[in-house]
């Protein structure tokens, strides 16, 4: 039997990073090439053949519309390419959950799409980042692994895209899941599979848009006036993602600025700053009345991708975008 081909997409991050010293904490994400990671992986003659293709060479902060097109069109390609087996996405750790939710969002499920990234560049004491990509080629290889949409990869751990998200700046373990945890837990000699795909549909929830609208996440403080929502609308948002306070509120002059832009035709989304929880309807903010949609399990950002989306997709009535946001 030939070994299976997987592509591995290159953008960048720590994964790809390299430190002025071993020991010491500074280091530039996005130095070394995807060409020198997956030579260093055939070394270790794995049975797998990767397909090295550089997207980008660059920190995720930096992730952006000409990466994410890139990247969806490289994915759908191969998905249409029977001599791919599945698709690796080597990617800085910061962003990961948005461009993991953006594009499993805007794929169909079946071939196996893995991001993974690391926490520690690749030549530090302690690096993850070798044994994360050992990981994600096992996940990416495993028939077990279609039909699950994309996933993440991270310390020995597999997460669905709509529930990943990093919650700790500099652990080794820095990746959570919510509302449910890991599907799988993998080693570079073991995947062992206990949870669905947890993925709503098995096509694309939204076609791949001409361009990505702009969508601000307005974090809510103790204090705060009106302002900063008049000066989002100043410079032409087109949707407000608020990151609440709790369950997703803000000062009453904030929640009037905001219901303001509703009215002005400015789809707002209610998410909490807090790090894990749901954020309901009308529980302590009257959304009916003010017009607003409720994030439900999404965090901040992961509601701005999937706002930027329902607008590019001209959905911007408050029924239908909380009725994406409850999975609809
Ligand atoms: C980045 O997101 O590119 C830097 C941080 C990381 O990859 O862990």
């Amino acid at each position: 039997m030939s070994a299976q081909r997987l592509l591995v997409l290159g953008t960048g991050g720590t994964i790809a990073g390299s430190a002025s010293s071993a020991t010491g904490q500074s280091y530039a994400a996005g130095d070394i090439t995807l060409e020198v990671m997956v030579a260093n992986i055939a070394a270790l003659d794995l049975e797998v053949e990767l397909v090295a293709r550089p997207i980008a060479q660059i920190g995720s902060q930096d992730i952006g519309w000409p990466q994410w097109s890139a990247l969806h069109a490289e994915i759908a390609a191969a998905q249409g390419d029977a001599d791919i087996a599945g698709v690796i996405i080597t990617h800085g750790t910061d962003t990961a959950e948005e461009t993991a939710f953006l594009l499993d969002l805007t794929l169909d499920a079946g071939m196996p799409v893995v991001m993974v990234g690391a926490m520690r560049p690749a030549d530090a004491v302690g690096s993850d980042g070798i044994r994360n990509l050992l990981n994600a080629i096992r996940v990416a290889s495993d028939p077990r692994a279609r039909d699950r949409g994309v996933m993440v990869v991270m310390g020995d751990t597999v997460f669905a895209a709509s529930d990943v998200r990093k919650a700790a700046t500099s652990n080794i373990d820095a990746f959570k899941g919510y509302p449910r945890g890991p599907i799988a837990r993998v080693t570079p000699s073991s995947l062992d599979w206990f949870a669905p795909a947890h993925r709503i549909g098995s096509t694309k929830r939204f076609p791949w848009p001409e361009a990505l609208p702009r969508v601000a996440i307005l974090t809510a403080g103790a204090g705060m006036d009106a302002m900063p929502v008049q000066a989002l609308l100043g410079i032409g948002c087109k949707g407000i993602v608020i990151a609440g306070m709790g369950q997703g509120n803000a000062p009453r002059v904030v929640l009037d600025a905001l219901a303001d832009a509703v009215r002005a035709g400015v789809p707002v989304v209610r998410s909490s700053r807090v790090d894990e929880g749901m954020v309901d309807r009308n529980v302590e903010v009257d959304d009916d009345a003010l017009g607003f949609a409720a994030a439900r399990a999404l965090g901040p950002a992961k509601a701005r991708v999937l706002l930027m989306l329902l607008i590019a997709s001209g959905i911007t009535d408050a029924g239908a975008v909380q009725a994406a946001f409850d999975g609809g």
